[in-house]
């Protein structure tokens, strides 16, 4: 399994955004996880990022358990968000080179050139 959850809640004070979650997601599958606003999405991502801690419950990612290893899960994974603010005064190009800077990735300036 590429993803692997397990009874995953996350509360904020008294609203329970996520409440016990199970699901797996098999390698090479596409998979969609719909619902309506607020229902708890951002948050589940959030928690397999390792930018949201969970109250209860596990998950993994690739193995690797985002609430311990959050760099490690971050490391191999990537995430198109529903709004994204690149820095308008960097050129597309510019972008590309600034975060696989700062993400060490190897092939960013070959791939900004192109
Ligand atoms: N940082 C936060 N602090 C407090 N409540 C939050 C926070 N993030 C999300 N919530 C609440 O958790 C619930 C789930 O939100 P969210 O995961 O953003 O849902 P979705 O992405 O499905 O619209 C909502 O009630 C939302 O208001
Ligand atoms: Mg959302």
């Amino acid at each position: 399994m590429i993803i692997e959850i397990r009874g995953l809640s996350k509360h904020y004070g008294d609203t329970i955004a996520v409440d016990r979650l199970s699901l797996d997601v098999p390698g090479g599958s596409v998979y969609g996880l719909r619902g309506p606003n607020g229902s708890g999405k951002s948050t589940t991502i959030r928690m397999l990022t390792g930018q949201a801690r969970p109250t209860s419950g596990t998950a993994t990612v690739l193995g690797i358990d985002p609430a311990t290893d959050p760099e490690g899960v971050r490391s191999r994974l990537g995430i198109i968000p529903e709004q994204e603010t690149p820095p308008s005064f960097l050129t597309a190009a510019e972008c590309l080179r600034f975060v696989g800077s700062i993400r060490n990735l190897e092939g960013t300036d070959e791939a900004a050139d192109w």
